[in-house]
Parts: structure tokens; C-alpha cells; sequence
């Protein structure tokens, strides 16, 4: 019955979309412009890996200590900054946004990261300095569990947020954070596009629509709203070129799925 949403040209297509990192192509493609104050928890990441050679991804402050991230931008660097409080990346004067900068002892990876499958996509930045909330910077919650267990999210709006790159050259970062909203695809259905690839530690969001919106800055949150509540939901971890065309999901680590990872890390 689920097939009956998904075109059948997405299924044939699904059988050869295994997500090597040179597939990996995270963005946002036109998403709305995002308010001052909008998106508190959301982190820009220049990360250097020594030489000239730098590159951009997203991140999620959840605490006055700690960012995550994915595995597969911190994989192998050296340093970081990390934009806290911004919209316009730009702009060193924007008001409110502050440049913190990260020493390689700052930066765990998921030790069983593996770049080839993208399972374990996560890893977490320890800020040096304890960063004050303001209006313009504030943590995210984790997850909660609901009657003993954490909730999949199938079908809530959630909203991916980010600098939105359109390749690798950091130059052609968008100057302004952007983010989209879409649904979260129940895993059943998201395995229909990308097969085994998918697994129950990875969270799917929706990309149909016609909206040229794809995925978030890699490592950036998803995050579904509850009140006043922003639970990070999911961290960017991949998607494809195809996916802004032919509406192929963007894929999250499942936030969930490593609370216990975080929480050993966070609190030792
Ligand atoms: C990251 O830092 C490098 C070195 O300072 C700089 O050249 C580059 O423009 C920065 N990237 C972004 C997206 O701001
Ligand atoms: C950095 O870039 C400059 C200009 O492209 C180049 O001259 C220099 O050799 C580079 N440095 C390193 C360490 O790669
Ligand atoms: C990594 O995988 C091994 C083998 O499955 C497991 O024993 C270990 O607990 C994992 N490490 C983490 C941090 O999850
Ligand atoms: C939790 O369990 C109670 C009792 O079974 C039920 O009434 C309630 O709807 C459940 N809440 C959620 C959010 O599932």
C-alpha cells in the first residue's frame, strides 16, 4: 500500500543508490530565508584539516558546552570554528554572533564511523568556553521518551536548517542561513528509495513536494518543534544529487539512536 505513493521509476532507481561519500551531496536548494533569533541552536562550522584546505557543515548546540555534528565532517580535522548566533556568515559584525575557535582535542568522532556505508554519522564538538544563551544563541533538547520509549517522529513537520553549500568549495557557501520543512518519512517508506542503506539509527525526511528544498548543511539539525520545546530530531547525514529532482529522502542520523553515546561523553 505504501507503494502506491512513491512513482515507480524511484524504486528502480533505489536498487544502485548506495550513499558513497561522493554521492553525498547535502544542501538546502531555495529554502526560506530564516529570522534573527528563528534557528538559536544552529551551528556554522569552518573546519580546517591543516593547510589552506578547509570546508563548511553544520551543528547543533545542545548544551553551553557542546555541539554535534557528523562524523563525516570532523573526520580527520584539525580545528574548528564555530559560528554561534549567526544568519549571515559574512558578517563578522552581525549582532549577537559570536566565532569560537576549537583545537582537534575539542572533537570526538563516533569511534565506529565508517565513511563507506555513512553509519555512525555523529560526532560532537566541546566548546572551550561556557557560551551564554541570548536571544540569538540557545540549546536544543535531546529527545525524550514517551511511555518508555522515544517517539520515530513518522510524518511530524520538521525543519532542517543551514548555510546550504552547492559543492564542496567553500566559496559557494550561501551567505545566509536557510532552512526548509517537510514531513519525516517513516523508515518503511524511506527504505523503498534507498534500501539497506537506511537503517533504524537514520531518520528520513520527505523532499517531495516540487520544492526545489533538499537537505540541510551536512551535520546541521533537524528539528521538530513542541511548544516551545526544539527537540533535535536528526543531524544531516545524506542525500544525493537526485534527491532535489526526483524527490529522493534527505537522511538523518537518528538522533535517539546515540542518546547514550552523547550522554557518556557530555557528562564525563
Ligand atoms: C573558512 O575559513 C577560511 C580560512 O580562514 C576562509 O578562507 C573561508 O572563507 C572560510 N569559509 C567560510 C565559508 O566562511
Ligand atoms: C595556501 O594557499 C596559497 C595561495 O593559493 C599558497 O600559495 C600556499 O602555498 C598555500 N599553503 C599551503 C600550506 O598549502
Ligand atoms: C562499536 O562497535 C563495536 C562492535 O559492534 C561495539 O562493541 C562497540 O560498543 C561500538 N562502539 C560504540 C561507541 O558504539
Ligand atoms: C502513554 O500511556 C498511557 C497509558 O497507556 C496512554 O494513555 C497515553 O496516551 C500514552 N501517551 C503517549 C504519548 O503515547
Amino acid at each position: 500500500m505504501l507503494k502506491l505513493f512513491i512513482p515507480s521509476v524511484l524504486l528502480l532507481v533505489s536498487c544502485s543508490a548506495v550513499p558513497l561519500q561522493n554521492n553525498v551531496e547535502p544542501f538546502i536548494k531555495n529554502g526560506e530565508l530564516a529570522e534573527v533569533g528563528q534557528f538559536p541552536y544552529q551551528a556554522g562550522l569552518n573546519i580546517s584539516f591543516g593547510g589552506n584546505l578547509t570546508t563548511w557543515c553544520g551543528g547543533t548546540l545542545i548544551s553551553h558546552y557542546w555541539i554535534i555534528t557528523a562524523a563525516h565532517c570532523m573526520d580527520s580535522a584539525e580545528s574548528v570554528t564555530v559560528y554561534l548566533g549567526a544568519i549571515n556568515i559574512r558578517d563578522e559584525t552581525e549582532p549577537g554572533q559570536q566565532r569560537i575557535m576549537v583545537e582537534k582535542s575539542g572533537i570526538i568522532v563516533h569511534s565506529n564511523y565508517t565513511a563507506s556505508t555513512v553509519t555512525n554519522d555523529i560526532s560532537l564538538i566541546r566548546l572551550p568556553i561556557f557560551v551564554a544563551f541570548t536571544k540569538h544563541i540557545r540549546a536544543a533538547s535531546l529527545p525524550r521518551r514517551l511511555n518508555g520509549s522515544f517517539p520515530t517522529y513518522d510524518s511530524v513537520l520538521a525543519s532542517a536548517s543551514g548555510w546550504g553549500r552547492d559543492s564542496d568549495a567553500s566559496d559557494t557557501v550561501s551567505p545566509v542561513l536557510r532552512y526548509v520543512e517537510m514531513p519525516v518519512m517513516p523508515n518503511a517508506v524511506c527504505r523503498m528509495y534507498w534500501s539497506g542503506a537506511v537503517s533504524e539509527k537514520m531518520i528520513c525526511m520527505s523532499t517531495a513536494s516540487g520544492k526545489s528544498t533538499c537537505h540541510g548543511d551536512s551535520g546541521g539539525p533537524l528539528v521538530y518543534r513542541e511548544g516551545s520545546i526544539s527537540y533535535l530530531i536528526g543531524s544531516t547525514s545524506f542525500g544525493t544529487t537526485m534527491g532535489c529532482q526526483v524527490g529522493f529522502p534527505a537522511v538523518f542520523t537518528r538522533i535517539s539512536s546515540y542518546l547514550d553515546w552523547i550522554l557518556n561523553h557530555v557528562i564525563s
